[in-house]
């Protein structure tokens, strides 16, 4: 499945459960790329300043990125792509890839159900400005709606919470910008190709997690190619 939304509409909050309930792995492509800027790759050290100003990376040095690692054997199972696509050119190659064999034994895959998050733009800024995140276990947490125990620690595994180097306020308003431009298309993309769901994501966590699952149990129930429920 594909998570599809703004920054800070709870792709990330919202994987983390999926993972746990179907067992499959979340592929994010800002964590993959954030491990590759910590690491000081080579894709890393190209991805480091468009990141830092809130652009997108560019689509082949991603494409690339995701098809590596779609082809491991965690993901023979179905997975959940957490920010990616993010414009029509990733959403093309991602369907040529699909299209293809990717495992041994195994027929292509079925088409993504994607998933729409709608959330209020002020939402946004309050949730991103707010946002603080396990370094050790990546569980996310929110100073506002979400807050830790003590604060500022990690409730999981004692860790001391940080603040992404994007989320402030001058980035934050590029990283929108980028979303408005070139990712918002995508939704069109999807709908016309009759797998798109739109969920309520202004609604709390687990209100937001119901909508999904429901959406993914209808879609798993109907043939391929038709349209099934959501707004
Ligand atoms: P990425 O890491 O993908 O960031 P993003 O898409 O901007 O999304 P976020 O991770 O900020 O938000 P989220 O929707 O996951 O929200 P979360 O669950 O954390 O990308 C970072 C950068 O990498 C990009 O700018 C780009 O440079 C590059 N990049 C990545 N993918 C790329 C691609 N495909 N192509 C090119 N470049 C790419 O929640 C946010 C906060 O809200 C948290 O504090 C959470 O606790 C809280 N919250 C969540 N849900 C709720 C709720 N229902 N109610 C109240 N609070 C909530």
């Amino acid at each position: 499945m594909i998570l599809l939304g703004p920054p800070g509409a709870g792709k990330g909050t919202q994987a983390k459960r999926i993972v746990e309930r179907y067992d499959i792995p979340q592929i994010s492509t800002g964590d993959l790329l954030r491990d590759n800027v910590a690491r000081g790759t080579e894709l890393g050290r190209k991805a480091k300043e468009m990141m830092a100003r809130g652009e997108l990376v560019p689509d082949d040095l991603v494409n690339r990125m995701v098809g590596e690692r779609l082809v491991q054997a965690d993901c023979a199972r179905g997975f959940i792509l957490d920010g990616f696509p993010r414009t029509v050119v990733q959403a093309q190659w991602l369907d040529r890839f699909l299209a293809g064999k990717i495992f041994e034994n195994q027929k292509p895959c079925d088409p993504p159900v994607v998933v729409q998050f709608d959330v209020d733009y002020n939402s946004l800024l309050e949730r991103l400005t707010g946002r603080r995140s396990c370094p050790t276990c990546g569980r996310i947490y929110n100073i506002h709606t979400q807050p830790t125990r003590v604060p500022d620690v990690c409730d999981v595994d004692g860790s001391k919470l940080v603040m992404r180097n994007d989320d402030r306020r001058e980035v934050i308003a590029e990283r929108l910008k980028a979303y408005e431009l070139q990712t918002r298309p995508l939704a069109a993309y999807y709908r016309r190709r009759g797998r798109l769901v739109h969920v309520d994501g202004d609604l709390d966590v687990d209100s937001v997690t119901v909508q999904i699952v429901e959406a993914i149990e209808r879609f798993r129930n109907a043939p391929v190619g038709t349209e099934s429920g959501g707004a």
